[in-house]
């Protein structure tokens, strides 16, 4: 819920996947994360209030949060088991489709959204796709990192969670976008605990790969970690300066910092 200048990070989320063409959503969350739930929903005395007081562009940006034929679902990970849990805590809502998995705290800037380039790909040549960037060597421990075969439109020929410096296979490191074919579930379900001994995603990635190509592709975009402060930092002020309300001042009043 930590908010980019006026949105919360899951409401970024939201636009890239429905931009992408997804109308089912479905949202894994914690305990106590009651707050995504809310923010999703309709507020009735709100709408009153704002119609009440003649304010119809306020009114409009909180009744487009879920656009029109999105329909979202809530289920609860009971335990913290890790990202591969989470996603199969998704299987009943998600049946035998392919489907995204979008981790909010990974924003993405791009045009079109990562997510719409990744349903590009699959539609160009079928399987599962995951988008990777190169990252300097020191920090693959932080990620899941593949080896691919350029030949073969940059399969992916092995991945490993997190692996340290000397033990990675590259330095293309995997973030928190993928597009999954649903025989996943099956591996997620028989996989047991990996690194940080939590139930991880790319190991059942690891175990789908000798079955179904798995590709990996390098998303055109900025990816800002807003899961740490620095990237945090950076997202706020890039997105503060592109902001069509703000934006202007925003600039001047960095620039006049920055002189100083
Ligand atoms: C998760 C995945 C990791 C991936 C990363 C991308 O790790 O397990 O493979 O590279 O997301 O953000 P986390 O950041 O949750 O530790």
């Amino acid at each position: 819920m930590l908010p980019i200048v006026d949105k919360p990070l899951i409401q970024y989320a939201v636009e890239e996947a429905v931009a992408a063409g997804a109308t089912k959503l479905v949202f894994i969350t914690g305990s106590s994360k009651r707050a995504i739930e809310d923010h999703f929903d309709s507020d009735p005395e709100l709408e009153q209030a704002l119609t009440d007081a003649g304010k119809p562009e306020l009114l409009k940006s909180i009744q487009n949060i879920v656009p029109r034929g999105v329909s979202c679902i809530y289920i609860r990970q009971g335990k913290p088991l890790g990202l591969g849990h989470a996603v199969l805590c998704a299987r009943p809502a998600v049946g035998d489709e392919p489907f995204f998995v979008h981790l909010a705290d990974d924003l993405i800037a791009g045009s079109p959204g990562c997510l719409s380039q990744m349903a590009d790909e699959y539609a160009d040549h079928g399987g599962s796709v995951v988008a990777v960037e190169t990252i300097p060597k020191e920090n693959t421990s932080s990620y899941g990192i593949v080896a691919v075969d350029e030949n073969d439109r940059d399969r992916i020929t092995r991945i490993v969670e997190k692996p340290a410096p000397k033990d990675a296979p590259s330095n293309s490191a995997v973030v928190g976008r993928y597009l999954l074919m649903p025989q996943i579930f099956d591996k997620l379900e028989n996989i047991g605990r990996g690194a940080g001994g939590e139930i991880q995603l790319t190991d059942g990635i690891a175990e789908l790969l000798s079955e179904s190509p798995v590709y990996a592709y390098s998303f055109t975009g900025i990816r800002y970690d807003c899961g740490n402060k620095l990237g945090y930092l950076q997202a706020t002020v890039a997105y503060g300066l592109r902001h069509p309300e703000v934006g202007e001042k925003f600039r001047e009043h960095l620039n006049e910092i920055l002189s100083d």
